[in-house]
């Protein structure tokens, strides 16, 4: 029996460990919002936070998330107002939105443990999610407003 915490709620699990932890998300648990792209740990459309960290999930097993918190999109903030969130809607960011669940993850994370990003920062991280309509420069422009919200 596998047990772990997502988005604040204690789940246990007793099927194979070594499925995909974004097959438990999406089709056990119905949190749609994080998204299947590669598979493979190229795209970065699956990022979760797991025990805070950036994580893809199309290649964690569930097995690993044992014991620990899994955060997805649905719940990164309550209200849908992380600093990320609302700098994302202030500036358009998304386009076709497929990427953006992940977009934002990895962006939250990096602006919740790291007060001063520099573009270089924001641009080797990021660098882990892929974006085919090509939203970089509302995605950066995004990260560095919310980062400077975060300093507020
Ligand atoms: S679906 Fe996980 S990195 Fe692409
Ligand atoms: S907004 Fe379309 S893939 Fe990123």
């Amino acid at each position: 029996m596998i047990t772990l915490t997502v988005n604040g709620t204690e789940h246990s699990f007793d099927g194979d460990p070594e499925m995909p932890l974004l097959w438990y998300l999406r089709d056990e648990l119905g949190l749609t919002g994080t998204k299947f792209g590669c598979g493979i740990a190229q795209c970065g459309a699956c990022t979760i936070h797991l025990d805070g960290y950036p994580t893809f999930a199309c290649i964690t097993p569930i097995s690993i998330a044992e014991g620990s918190d899994v955060r997805t999109i649905e719940g990164l903030a309550e209200n849908g107002d992380h600093p990320v969130q609302v700098a994302w809607r202030d500036l358009n960011v998304s386009q076709c939105g497929y990427c953006q669940a992940g977009q934002i993850m990895q962006a939250a994370a990096l602006v919740d443990t790291t007060p001063d990003l520099t573009d270089e920062d924001i641009d080797v991280v990021m660098s882990a999610n892929l974006c085919r309509c090509g939203t970089y420069p509302r995605i950066r422009a995004a990260i560095k407003q919310a980062a400077q919200a975060r300093t507020e």
